[in-house]
């Protein structure tokens, strides 16, 4: 019997970025923040960046979404967002691209949300700026978007400042969301939350992009909620990449010592068992 090979290759990853390396000019020369940087993430995959602070992650997600700017620069390596080669963007073409193909989520709401717009206007000019200019269209798509993150359509009107902070950090999530980017970059997104709100909205970013199809970098501190959410995880250390793999293979068998300091750093959600304590007679 003549056994029939399928040829099933892998399909390409959506993003690659090959050695890639980002210095910060100063006047003592460059730094370089990021060194020979290399990973992949396929399509609906979420990958997690950890690593100390000033390790290099936001400037690895800066410059993946071509969001830096001097002091900062490429200095080698190559990015590739599904066939795009995202370092040889430019002008309205780069434009262009980010929101629709990538989008970014960053700590602070408020630092993206114009505080002087309602958010029906901010989501019309960002619909306007990628050439979506037809109101009744507009109007329909925000509330939809806004029903997407659990918020009621009604709220359109409202400035950002009515909104609590879980709220506006949906409301970013939702403008991230709008155009329907491949790729969603997270930095810190739910730092600024409480632990209810930041599961919360974690979970209906999952059932989001069940749905929808995106892929998740997602930068935390948070190692717990990182192996819960992620895929795969990477550790950065002093600009490089020093280890990545699925959360599980992260905490059982961590390769990189400082994978293992930054495990050990968790408290144990079961403590040992302490010993009985003796009961003292006769203490009041
Ligand atoms: N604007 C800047 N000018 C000069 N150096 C910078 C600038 N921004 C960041 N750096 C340096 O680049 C390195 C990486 O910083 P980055 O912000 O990427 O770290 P991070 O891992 O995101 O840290 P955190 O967890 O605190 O957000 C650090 O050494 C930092 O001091
Ligand atoms: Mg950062």
């Amino acid at each position: 019997m003549t056994v029939v090979q399928m040829n099933q290759a892998k399909p390409l990853p959506l993003l690659n970025v090959r050695d890639l390396c980002v210095d910060y000019a100063s006047r003592a020369g460059l730094k370089r923040a990021v060194d020979r940087v290399s990973f992949t993430l396929d399509a609906n995959e979420v990958l997690g960046l950890a690593g100390e602070s000033g390790s290099g992650k936001s400037t690895v997600a800066f410059a993946i979404a071509r969001l830096h700017h001097p002091p900062a620069f490429i200095t080698g390596g190559s990015v590739t967002l599904d066939g795009t080669d995202v370092l040889a963007l430019k002008g309205e073409t780069l434009r262009q691209w980010r929101w629709r193909d990538v989008s970014v989520v960053l700590q602070s709401a408020m630092n993206a949300l114009n505080p002087l717009l309602t958010v029906q206007a901010q989501f019309t000019d960002l619909f306007k700026a990628h050439g979506i200019r037809n109101k009744a269209e507009i109007r329909e798509r925000s509330a939809e978007l806004l029903r997407m993150v659990g918020i009621e359509p009604d709220r359109l009107l409202d400035y950002p400042h009515r909104f609590s902070g879980g709220m506006r950090q949906r409301l970013v999530i939702a403008m991230a969301l709008a155009l329907g980017p491949k790729l969603i970059i997270m930095d810190e997104p739910t730092t600024a939350l409480d632990v209810v709100v930041q599961r919360e909205l974690l979970e209906e970013v999952t059932a989001l992009r069940q749905r929808l199809g995106f892929s998740i970098l997602f930068i935390t501190h948070d190692l717990a909620l990182m192996s819960q959410f992620c895929d795969r995880i990477g550790i950065m250390l002093n600009g490089e990449l020093v280890e990545m793999g699925p959360p599980l293979q992260m905490v059982e068998a961590p390769m990189h010592p400082y994978t293992r300091k930054l495990w050990n750093a968790i408290p144990p959600l079961h403590p040992p068992r302490m010993p009985p304590r003796r009961v003292l007679e006769n203490t009041p």
